[in-house]
């Protein structure tokens, strides 16, 4: 520990370059090093919710980050990601809770649009987009680091009109 008085046990005296994680007072901490995120409920920053049925239990997250399309705040959407439980896929959960998590979005924000972008192989998510509204746009090439390599993906969307209709 560094005194107030400034002088430092022979354990802080470095023979080379060393890399301090804050000042070398005790004064001038620059904080953890780790950045906690505090997943949040607003829809209007990046934030997630958990999935749960009617007793509660845990069936999985949502969560969602942004695109700028555009300079202006309106050229902005939501890209959300979805991850079930393995005993709760293949039960429907997945395409009702992005059509709700659409629905929270286009219900309490001003997004014209809503993506996901998810793995071409993923073939699970991609019905479940279909079948809670979505329409596939196009390739995105080498956009997702997975597993030690980069995936291409297919992007969808849902637009306020396609989900007001
Ligand atoms: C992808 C995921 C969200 C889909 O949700 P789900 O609740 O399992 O899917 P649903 O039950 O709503 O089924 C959607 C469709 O996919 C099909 N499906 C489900 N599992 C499948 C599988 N392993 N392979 C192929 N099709 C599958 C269903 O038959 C259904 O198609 P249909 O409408 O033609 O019958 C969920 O499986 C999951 O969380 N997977 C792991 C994480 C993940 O891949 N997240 C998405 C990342 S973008």
């Amino acid at each position: 520990m560094v005194s107030a008085h400034g002088d430092h046990p022979a354990s802080l005296h470095r023979r080379g370059p060393a890399l301090l994680a804050g000042g070398d007072s005790p004064f001038d901490d620059w904080g953890p090093a780790q950045r906690v995120e505090v997943p949040q409920h607003r829809l209007d920053t990046p934030g997630g919710l958990v999935i749960v049925d009617e007793r509660e239990t845990v069936l999985g997250t949502v969560s969602w980050v942004f695109a700028q399309w555009g300079p202006n705040a309106a050229s902005r959407n939501p890209i959300i990601g979805i991850w079930l439980r393995r005993e709760a896929r293949g039960r429907g959960v997945g395409t009702e809770t992005q059509r709700q998590l659409v629905d929270l979005h286009f219900r309490h924000t001003t997004a014209n649009r809503v993506e996901v972008h998810t793995d071409v192989e993923n073939v699970a998510e991609q019905r479940a987009l279909a079948r809670a509204g979505f329409t596939s746009e196009d390739i995105i090439r080498g956009a997702q680091w997975r597993d030690g390599a980069f995936h291409d993906g297919f992007l969808f969307s849902i637009l306020r009109a396609e989900w007001a209709a």
